[in-house]
């Protein structure tokens, strides 16, 4: 079976596609809908939206004219940044709802431990207020799972102390070159699944001379080799493009980057984003 059609199970027992289509940065309206109708019909079956992305209506548009099962596709959206108390948090769920136009949402998570504009503040007590309106949520039915998003090992460890459910995933920025062992190894024993965002270093991971030589090797893009390393380290890659011939290509994975070059990949060092 193709990676794109494989899952993973989160530790709820709901199965998540291994694959997922990120659609940050990708404009609403009109893009948003062709991109994520794109990839619906390529085969993608896990989509990854926002509250923050300010596309939801568009993907919700897609999901419902795509013609395919509601249960066939898995959807996440995030609680926005800023929303820390259980009122909020309920209220914001309700919007999302809303905008997608759908009856339940796969995954809702927290977007980060803290408001974009106030990186690093401390919003312990707020973060517990917003994920027991999440857990309210998930009992209602509406949303098959909870998880978070940027979350170091202490910020879940404090929704581990004050909350009941153990978040099912924590998405965090996870790419070949940046260090995330701290917090994968704290999630994997937690049993909380790890989705990578920016599976390619938001596109400057495909000029690095080291990747395009093993890609070389394998006879695929460089794009390829960033998600299949994601693959084989056990996370859920969620690459986004606007073009078809990338959103194919994207799932083209199904190959195997032998143990040498995993360790050679490994061994790229630095984070290449550069954040305009
Ligand atoms: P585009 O939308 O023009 O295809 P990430 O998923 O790490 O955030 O990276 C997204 C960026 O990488 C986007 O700028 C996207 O541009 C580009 N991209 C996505 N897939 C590919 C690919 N297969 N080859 C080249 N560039 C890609």
């Amino acid at each position: 079976m193709k990676v794109l059609s494989q899952t993973y199970v989160l530790n709820n027992g709901v199965k998540i596609p291994k694959i997922g289509f990120g659609t940050w940065q990708i404009k609403p309206g009109d893009d948003t809908y062709k991109a994520v109708s794109l990839a619906l019909k390529h085969g993608y079956r896990h989509i990854d939206t926002a509250e923050g992305y300010q596309n939801e209506k568009s993907v919700g548009q897609a999901v419902r004219d795509s013609g395919i099962p509601r249960e066939e596709i898995f959807v996440t959206s995030k609680l926005e940044s800023h929303i820390k108390d259980y009122e909020g948090a309920l209220q914001a769920f309700d919007k999302t709802m809303d905008e997608l136009g759908l009856d339940y949402l796969d995954l809702f998570i927290i977007h980060a431990p803290w408001p974009w504009s106030e990186m690093g503040k401390d919003c312990s007590e707020g973060n517990v207020l917003a994920y027991k309106a999440m857990e309210d949520i998930y009992k209602s039915g509406r949303v098959k799972a909870i998880g978070v998003s940027n979350f170091s090992p202490s910020d879940i460890e404090n929704i581990l102390t004050h909350c009941e459910i153990v978040p099912a995933v924590n998405q965090i920025g996870y790419f070949i070159g940046i260090d995330q062992s701290k917090t994968i190894t704290y999630c994997k024993d937690k049993g909380i699944f790890i989705e990578a965002y920016s599976p390619l270093g938001i596109g400057y991971l495909l000029d690095n001379p080291v990747i395009r030589d093993v890609a070389k090797k394998y006879e695929v893009a460089p794009a390829q080799i960033c998600i299949r390393y994601l693959i084989q380290k056990g996370t859920a890659p969620l690459p986004k493009s606007t073009h078809e011939v990338r959103i194919i290509q994207n799932t083209e994975v199904d190959f195997v980057i032998n143990d040498d070059d995993m360790a050679i990949l490994d061994s790229i060092k630095g984070d290449p984003r550069r954040w305009s």
